[in-house]
């Protein structure tokens, strides 16, 4: 076993979406204990901070949102003097500045979270699968770990962690550590290797787990774990596929969560337990790609982690690039280039509605909140950078160098300058020639995507262009060759189809059932043509899609079509009105900027979290 990560003296970049400042005082570990209450909705408790101080005389400063602080005090019981700055009013929550003793080595902080905790979604047991017991869950990244735990909430601090965590006999507690003890009703975990703020996550339900491998379990609702299992039974090949390309698999276990439908993302990385969307459950392993790109993250990003949010491209492209890198080594090649053709299309549609400023990888976010920069422009942008570079360098030297990046950045925070320098030295260094051919300025400081990026060829989206050549000259839906398609190539012949008529949406729709379709890529994909094109016989598949998954990947193409068509705000505000107490906080703050919910004189309902 490796041993643990020591953990180093703080070497982050100034992050403006923290008030820490961790580079007089940080924490370096945290000790958590929490109740949680699901008829409140709060969780109640404290958290202890280990400090590392390097200015004697600077105040420890965390970061806050909600939480209502009832003490503080040191490793002797004191109390600490401490003040709550001004709430600031976008996103950040508010700095709280405690005062330290010379003696000092140790702050507790007493508090309990606010039932509209933005990192906390309390479900109650219908928007759950077994539809009897509530579930919780949190959602740290980026920078709402603060909403539920006041800490340094910034990338560029990692620390280890323990947790006691009381809840309901009949629940099960699991959240991303390394270790994990049930003693009664309360689940005592720790995390030994040191973690970014983001990447600290709990969930609390009606929990089962299946053994994948030694080292891999799926867990699940009990009506949900066996398809849950069946579907992830690559799981551990996967682990393995990581493991020859990028090196070892650093965090012990690797489990995976699948948390119900309302969960805002297809996945999130939680260290040792990534978290799911139950969406990509299709019976046919075709969505497992999502699982890859978390299964990635192990490496990019949580290993080596973003400095700030403006070096968010450091995870996700890097990520995107693993991704591809392992389907292509458990699926073959062809599915690979799928994959990376529909990603590259994506990049392409969302540039063209993307400002020029937020097309360069190392995106200026100051000000802005970061999700701002969770675009196709990090993601795929940054992958395409990646393969280009494998391009021009060869496949071997690109593995050489994904290997030292991870092995001598591990367990460290990094920004793009630090990823610059490596770059020069280990690569382009060692190579001039190949160097001259790739304009690295270009692609990491500027708009737009290079020419010299380029889409792998596949013989399977060939034959679906071919298909889709066909029918738009008028040949009928039912004779189009489509025996055999995969999910991607579903997914290509519906974006690539140029304004169907309305006959030829129906026509596809009995020649292929599609608004029956049991593939919510696919699904969602038909729903968004089908509405904006005016099929109403969809209405109340889309209807019901929107009310019971909250993802919000789905959620906005599929309200932006709607509010494209006749009277399509009028129809799009009925449903989110129904709709929006079920979703996450994070789908929420997109959907009430698309829908000018703010403009509306509506009367939230008591679970629903405050307008911000
Ligand atoms: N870490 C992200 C999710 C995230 C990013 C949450 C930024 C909050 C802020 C995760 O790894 C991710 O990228 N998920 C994607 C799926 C992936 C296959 C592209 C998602 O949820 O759509
Ligand atoms: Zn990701």
């Amino acid at each position: 076993m490796t041993p643990e990560p020591a953990s180093r003296p703080w070497q982050g970049a100034p992050d403006d979406h923290s008030f820490a400042r961790p580079e007089q005082v940080r924490s370096t570990h945290l000790e958590l204990v929490l109740d949680l209450d699901f008829d409140a909705r709060v969780a109640t408790g404290h958290v202890v901070h280990h400090l590392e101080r390097s200015d004697r005389n600077a105040p420890l400063v965390l970061d806050t949102d909600g939480l209502a602080i009832q003490s503080v005090t040191d490793q002797r019981g004191e109390p600490l003097h401490y003040t709550m700055g001004e709430r600031d009013e976008k996103w950040l929550g508010r700095a709280m500045t405690i005062d330290l003793a010379p003696e000092s080595t140790r702050v507790r902080v007493d508090y309990a979270t606010s039932p509209t905790a933005e990192a906390m979604q309390w479900l109650a047991p219908e928007q759950t699968h077994g539809k009897l017991q509530p579930f919780l869950f949190t959602q740290g990244q980026a920078i709402l770990t603060r909403t539920w735990i006041p800490l340094q909430d910034s990338p560029a601090v990692r620390v280890t962690w323990k947790a006691k965590i009381r809840a309901p006999r009949h629940l099960r507690t699991v959240m991303s550590a390394d270790h994990r003890d049930v003693r009664d009703d309360v689940t005592v975990f720790s995390m030994t290797r040191p973690v970014p703020s983001y990447l600290i996550a709990l969930a609390c339900g009606d929990l089962a787990a299946r053994p994948v491998s030694g080292r891999c379990a799926v867990w699940a609702e009990p009506s949900l774990v066996d398809e849950a299992t069946a579907e992830l039974e690559d799981l551990e090949r996967m682990v393995v596929a990581c493991e020859e390309l990028f090196g070892p698999y650093r965090w012990g276990r690797y489990d995976v969560l699948f948390l119900p439908p309302s969960f805002p993302f297809g996945g999130m990385e939680n260290p040792c337990m990534t978290f799911a969307t139950p969406t990509i459950l299709a019976g046919d392993k075709s969505l497992v790609a999502l699982i890859a790109h978390e299964l990635a993250h192990s490496w990019s990003g949580n290993l080596v982690t973003n400095a700030t949010w403006r070096d968010f491209w450091l995870n996700e492209g890097f990520t995107v690039y693993l991704e591809q890198r392992i389907m292509e080594h458990v699926y073959g090649q062809d599915r690979a280039a799928m994959e990376i053709a529909l990603g590259m299309q994506g990049l392409q549609q969302e540039l063209r509605t993307l400002p020029e400023p937020d097309q360069v990888l190392h995106i200026d976010l100051t000000g802005r909140n970061p999700d701002d920069g969770m675009t196709a422009v990090a993601y795929d942008k940054g992958a395409a950078f990646l393969r280009r570079l494998e391009q021009a360098f060869g496949r071997a030297e690109m593995d050489r160098f994904l290997r030292l990046w991870f092995e001598q950045h591990s367990f460290q925070s990094v920004t793009t300058k630090t990823f610059l320098d490596f770059l020069q030295r280990e690569m382009l260094s060692r190579n001039p020639a190949a160097a001259a051919a790739v304009d690295v300025t270009r692609w990491v400081e500027q708009a737009g995507l290079p020419g010299d990026a380029s889409v792998p060829q596949s013989a399977r989206f060939a034959a679906v262009d071919g298909a889709v050549a066909a029918f738009s000259a008028g040949a009928s839906a039912v004779d189009l060759d489509t025996d055999g398609w995969v999910t991607q190539q579903w997914l290509r012949f519906l974006s690539q189809l140029e304004s169907p008529s309305l006959d030829q949406l129906q026509q596809l729709d009995e020649a292929f059932a599609l608004t029956r379709s049991s593939n919510s890529e696919v699904l969602c994909a038909w729903l968004v043509l089908a509405t904006q094109r005016g099929l109403r016989a969809v209405d109340a598949r889309a209807e019901l899609f929107l009310l019971t998954v909250g993802r919000r990947k789905f959620l906005v193409p599929l309200y932006e079509a709607i509010l494209s068509t006749e009277a399509g705000q009028e129809r799009a505000l009925d449903i989110y009105r129904r709709a929006r107490r079920r979703y996450h906080a994070v789908s929420q703050r997109t959907l009430d900027a698309l829908l000018d919910w703010e403009g509306l004189d509506a009367v939230p309902a008591d679970d629903e979290p405050r307008k911000r």
